[in-house]
């Protein structure tokens, strides 16, 4: 990981580590509030201490209370040969773990650990990590104290993060983590930006972050262009205590996202708030009200917007907007009144629509797309309302927002649209539905592999549409080159992701086919369809001749049962192109048909491709790839529906057609679908030929 604007603390740490590794020992303590970057510190320590044993503990608050919870994390990580130590510090240790009765010596307890640490540093120089140690059980940072301060000369090193050390930590040497810079604050949060934002919307986030790294990176990656309002959060912070006057003060700050002071206090003016209404916030530390306006934290500020009520929240977005530019921030200007209306009206709808582009210039799409939506919510007439739906949810479209930009096609196609908008309107549909059935896919996928927290579900999508992740997510990857057939790459980028377990599959695929058969590892426990099904391709993949056949057959059959529909088609695609290896190419073109229409009806990219370019291996003229069309029925879809309309069951279409019934079902759904029917009865009336 990259740390910006922390030099100074990792040259401390490095000269740390030279003294550990010279075997010189060193204790310190990492000072700073929460957020302030202390674990991102401790990890950095960790990644560089190459050649040292890195052993890490963590307090963790409900285990706070437990007595000697933090050394039991210590001691399971180290080489401990209980039978070497002395008989009195066994006993010792023994009497802590509560193994044996009586009374606790500390003195022999903590000369036990220190005896630990010391067998494990005479090979390599050992560094505990002690992370949250204000959350450390106090026998635990007892002992542990005691033992930073009796080191010696051992190349053991001691490193105690907290956000309030405990007094026996507090005599240590202590490296104190201040906020950022504020130009390291402004790196930090561009490099997590993904749209443009409005320099006055920048650096009021800088402000009331006061350079607490956590605070920047913890903003709503909603529109930034200060086109947004603030999260719903709990009320944490107590409000409630202030004058009411103060309080109201606040909300105006908080519903101005540009922290404008001029602005604030004009509002406040009309609102009829004096201004020494702002003095018991600023003496309780809350608010700063200078050149900017800054609340001592952001969540403060989402606190106080959302202490106000909704006809609250109108009236001084009523004002905030009276008080804004119209020549220089009409747009600002059309957000406030926007959200000062309590129900339609087709002036204020009229001015978002027309301040639209210079809000994506301030904010990007997704600033566009909220004033659209907007715009389309506060619109009475429905041809109207209908039409701002849909450049809403096209706007949503193109800044990433797939679900609120399905909902929005939808309630616009419900109005009135014309011809030409409602044809565009349905196409967007089709492609939004298309992408949120791969999403669905994915994460049965990834569900089914039972690791649902270790991979970035986003990235994986990304990868199975044949993108190259935006994160550096192994896993992801091995997709994308399994996908795009570079099965090199993709064999490298699962060795990186051995962590994930799902992983095994890529790895599978990608090691067979690069030969590296001794890569290929088994599911430790196939149990299930989804596993059997996984299992049997992998034996599919290692095995020749007869054998794989069947093994290819069996995971086709295993995986047809559970709803993991893409892996179910990469079934049928391996099984394809070991057919056409196997110069079967008639067996071999239904299978990779097969796949490809799954793959294609999902916007598995990538995997078409593959699919398609074996396809054409195959002798099949290509068709040309064209967005699942929903008024056209495939060549796979026609010659199910024909078999279906001539009286063959779902088990007969695919004993002729070699697919699964289920495969069939599948096909017939869509079919169903595109030719607007409910029945296979109905099939005779609506097919030609
Ligand atoms: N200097 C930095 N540069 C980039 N990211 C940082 C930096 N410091 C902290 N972060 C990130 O900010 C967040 C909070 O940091 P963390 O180390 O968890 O804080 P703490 O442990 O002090 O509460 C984490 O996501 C971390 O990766
Ligand atoms: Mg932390």
């Amino acid at each position: 990981m990259q740390l910006i604007g922390r030099d100074a603390e990792t040259g401390v740490l490095e000269e740390f580590l030279g003294r550990v590794r010279a075997g010189e020992s060193h204790a310190f303590a990492l000072v700073g509030e929460s957020g302030a970057g202390k674990t991102a510190l401790l990890q950095h320590i960790a990644e560089r201490a190459s050649g040292c044993l890195v052993v890490r503990v963590e307090g963790v608050q409900p285990e706070a209370d437990l007595a000697f919870a933090g050394l039991y994390q210590l001691l399971t990580q180290l080489p401990v040969r209980f039978d070497q130590l002395p008989a009195a510090h066994r006993e010792a240790l023994r009497t802590a773990a509560g193994m044996r009765p009586g009374s606790l010596n500390w003195l022999a307890i903590s000369l036990a650990v220190r005896h630990i640490l010391f067998a494990a540093s005479d090979k390599q120089p050992l560094i505990c990590l002690v992370d949250d140690e204000q959350w450390l059980d106090h026998a635990s940072v007892h002992v542990l104290a005691f033992t930073a301060r009796r080191l010696g000369t051992r190349p053991v090193g001691l490193v105690f993060a907290s956000r309030e050390p405990s007094s026996e930590i507090a005599g240590l040497p202590f490296l104190k983590l201040n906020g950022l810079t504020d130009s390291a604050a402004r790196a930090l949060l561009d490099s997590t930006l993904a749209a443009p934002v409005d320099p006055a919307v920048r650096d009021r986030i800088i402000a009331d972050a006061h350079g607490n790294p956590l605070a920047i990176l913890d903003i709503p990656d909603e529109p930034l262009g200060g086109f947004a309002l603030p999260l719903v959060t709990k009320d944490e912070w107590h409000l409630d205590t202030l004058p009411d006057e103060t309080r109201r003060l606040m909300q105006v700050a908080a519903a101005d996202f540009v922290g404008d002071p001029v602005l604030v206090w004009r509002a406040a003016d009309k609102l009829g708030i004096a201004a020494r209404a702002a003095n018991p916030a600023i003496e309780a530390g809350l608010l700063e009200l200078d050149t900017l306006v800054r609340f001592r934290h952001p969540a403060m500020r989402r606190a106080a917007y959302w202490s106000a009520t909704l006809p609250q929240r109108q009236e001084i977005h009523q004002a905030l907007g009276d008080v804004t530019d119209q020549r220089t921030d009409p747009d600002r200007r059309a957000w406030h009144h926007a959200h000062a209306t309590p129900g339609p009206q087709e002036a204020i709808a009229a001015e978002l629509e027309r301040c639209t582009v210079r809000a994506q210039s301030r904010g990007g799409l997704s600033a566009a797309a909220a004033f659209l939506e907007r715009a389309a919510i506060l619109t009475p007439e429905p041809a109207q309302r209908a039409r701002r739906l849909f450049a809403a949810a096209a706007a949503k479209h193109d800044a990433g927002a797939r679900n609120q930009a399905l909902e929005l096609v939808a309630a616009a196609l419900a109005g009135p649209l014309s011809a030409g908008e409602r044809a565009k309107a349905e196409q967007l549909r089709d492609q939004l539905r298309t992408a949120t059935s791969l999403m669905d896919e994915v994460r049965r996928a990834v569900e089914a592999g039972g690791n649902t927290d270790e991979v970035c579900i986003e990235s994986v999508l990304e990868a199975w549409r044949g993108v190259e992740p935006t994160t550096a997510d192994d896993y992801a990857k091995a997709v994308l080159y399994n996908g795009i057939g570079r099965h090199d790459a993709a064999r490298d980028a699962a060795l990186r992701a051995l962590h994930t377990p799902l992983v095994i599959t890529e790895l599978a695929e990608a090691a067979a086919r690069t030969g590296h058969f001794d890569l290929v590892k088994a599911l430790p426990d196939p149990v299930g369809d989804w596993a059997s099904g996984i299992q049997a391709r992998i034996d599919a993949l290692l095995t020749e001749g007869a054998q794989a056949d069947a093994h290819h057959r069996d995971s086709i059959t295993y995986l047809d049962r559970t709803h993991v529909r893409i892996e179910l088609a990469r079934a049928h695609l391996l099984y394809g192109e070991w057919l056409r290896r196997e110069h079967r190419r008639i067996d071999a073109r239904a299978q990779l048909r097969t796949a490809l229409e799954i793959f294609t009806s999902m916007g598995a990219e990538a995997f078409s491709t593959r699919a398609q370019r074996e396809l054409r291996a195959t002798g099949e003229t290509a068709r040309k790839r064209t967005q699942p069309n929903h008024n056209t029925l495939t060549a796979q879809e026609t010659q199910v529906a024909q078999l279906a309309r001539d009286g063959l069951s779902n088990p007969e279409i695919g004993t002729r057609l070699f697919i699964s019934p289920r495969t069939v079902q599948y096909h017939l759904r869509k079919v169903f679908a595109k030719l607007d029917i409910t029945s296979r009865t109905q099939l005779d009336r609506v097919m030609l030929g």
